[in-house]
C-alpha cells in the first residue's frame, strides 16, 4: 500500500495521489505542508515578491454567480478610479521599490475602456522608467485588444478559469455566450500566444465543487503549462445567487484549510512557479497569507485601491483591509513576511522562473 510519505517522494503525481494528498487531515496532512515548504525553499527560495493591486473599477459586464460586483447586483456604487489617483498609486509602488504592479478590473470590452487602459498603461511604464512591471486582469478581451495592452506594456496577465470543470462552470455562470467556457479556455491560449506570462486560479469550496474536481484542477494547470496562479476559498456574498447554498458549504475552516492544501499541492506539481498568496485567505483567517507563504506561495499583492473605492470593491463578504492607508497595508505586510520566516525581493520583478525557463527553451529549440 502507498503511504503518504511514500508518495511525497514521487516526481509525479496521479489523479488518485492528488486526490488522496486533497483529503489527507491531521498529521498526516502536515506532512504534505512540510514537503511543499521545502520544495519552495529549494525552487523558488525565500524571496517574496509584491504585486500592488488597484482595482481599477467595479464597472463589470458580467453576472457571475458568485461575485459581489456582477452587473445584477444594483448595491455598490459604481467607480472607475480617477487617472490621477491610478498614477499616484503607482508612483508610490514604484518610489516603495514593489517593482510590479496589478491592474484588476470589472470586465468590459468598449472601446473608450481598452484606450483607458492602454492610456494607463502608457503613462505608468512613463512615470516609472519603464521599470515597473504590470499584470493585468481584465477578463476575457479580444486578441487584438490584448495585443494592444501588450503593446503598451502590460507583460503578465490574470484570468482565473474558476472552475476547470464543464459542468461545475455552468452552475456558477449564467449559461449564455458572455460566460462561455469554451471562450474562457481559448482566451487563455489566446493570452500565451500574444507573449503574456500568463496566470490563473480557482475558487476552493465552491458549492456543488469535490476533491475530484480540485485534484482536476491541477492536472489543467500544469497541461496549461500556466506561469503563475492565484487561489483562494470561496466566500458567500448575500447579493449574490450562490448565496442560497450557504448551508450545504464546508464550514470557512475546512475551505481554508483545503485552499492551504491546493497552494502546497500545486506547489509540487509545478515547483518553478509564482502562486499568489491571496486576499480572501485572509478573510477567513486573520494569518491566513502567511500560512499560505509557509506552505508554497511566493507572491503577495498590496492593496493600493484608495480607501473610498474599497467598499465597493467587495467580491466577496469580510475582504480584509478595506480601510489602511497603501502605507499601513504595505507595513503590515513587512512584518507578516517575516513572521513567515521569508524575505521581501524589493525592487526585483520576480517573473515566474517557470516562464524563464520556457523562454530558454525557445530559444535553444526553434
Ligand atoms: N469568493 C471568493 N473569491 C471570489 N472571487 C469573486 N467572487 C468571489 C467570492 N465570492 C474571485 C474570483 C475572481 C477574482 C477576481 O475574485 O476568482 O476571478
Ligand atoms: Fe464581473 Fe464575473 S461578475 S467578471
Amino acid at each position: 500500500m502507498k503511504t503518504t510519505k511514500n508518495i511525497l517522494k514521487q516526481a509525479d503525481f496521479s489523479k488518485e495521489d492528488l486526490l488522496y494528498l486533497l483529503g489527507l487531515k491531521g498529521d498526516e496532512r502536515l506532512l504534505l505542508l512540510q514537503k511543499s515548504a521545502e520544495v519552495k525553499k529549494l525552487t523558488v527560495g525565500k524571496k517574496v515578491y509584491f504585486r500592488g493591486l488597484i482595482e481599477y473599477s467595479n464597472k463589470c459586464k458580467k453576472d457571475c454567480y458568485y461575485c459581489g460586483v456582477r452587473a445584477s447586483n444594483s448595491q455598490p456604487r459604481r467607480y472607475e478610479i480617477a487617472e490621477e489617483e491610478v498614477l499616484s498609486a503607482a508612483k508610490f509602488a514604484y518610489e516603495n521599490k514593489f517593482a510590479s504592479l496589478v491592474i484588476q478590473s470589472g470586465e468590459r470590452s468598449d472601446e473608450a475602456f481598452v484606450s483607458k487602459i492602454e492610456h494607463l498603461l502608457r503613462e505608468i511604464k512613463t512615470l516609472s522608467n519603464n521599470d515597473l512591471g504590470i499584470t493585468l486582469s481584465c477578463g476575457e478581451q479580444s486578441t487584438k485588444t490584448y495585443e494592444r495592452w501588450k503593446e503598451a506594456g502590460a507583460h503578465r496577465y490574470l484570468l482565473r478559469i474558476e472552475t476547470s470543470n464543464r459542468e461545475l462552470y455552468s452552475k456558477l455562470h449564467p449559461r449564455n455566450s458572455l460566460h462561455d467556457y469554451n471562450k474562457r479556455i481559448k482566451a487563455l491560449k489566446r493570452l500565451r500566444e500574444t507573449g503574456y506570462q500568463v496566470g490563473t486560479g480557482v475558487m476552493i469550496g465552491l458549492p456543488f465543487q469535490t476533491l475530484e474536481h480540485l485534484a482536476d484542477d491541477l492536472l489543467f494547470f500544469k497541461e496549461l503549462d500556466i506561469d503563475m496562479a492565484g487561489m483562494g476559498p470561496f466566500i458567500e456574498h448575500q447579493e449574490t445567487p450562490l448565496f442560497q447554498y450557504k448551508d450545504r458549504l464546508l464550514s470557512l475552516k475546512e475551505r481554508f484549510e483545503l485552499s492551504l492544501n491546493m497552494v502546497a499541492l500545486l506547489r509540487l506539481v509545478m515547483p518553478d512557479i509564482n502562486i499568489a498568496a491571496t486576499t480572501a485567505l485572509q478573510a477567513i483567517d486573520e494569518q491566513g497569507r502567511e500560512k499560505a507563504l509557509k506552505v508554497g506561495a511566493n507572491i503577495i499583492m498590496p492593496n493600493l485601491t484608495p480607501i473610498k473605492y474599497r467598499e465597493d470593491y467587495l467580491l466577496y463578504k469580510d475582504k480584509p483591509c478595506i480601510d489602511e492607508e497603501a502605507e499601513e497595508c504595505q507595513n503590515c505586510l513587512v512584518a507578516r513576511i517575516h513572521m513567515a520566516g521569508d524575505e521581501i525581493g524589493y525592487g526585483e520583478w520576480g517573473d515566474s522562473l517557470h516562464y524563464k525557463q520556457r523562454q530558454k527553451q525557445l530559444i535553444i529549440k526553434p
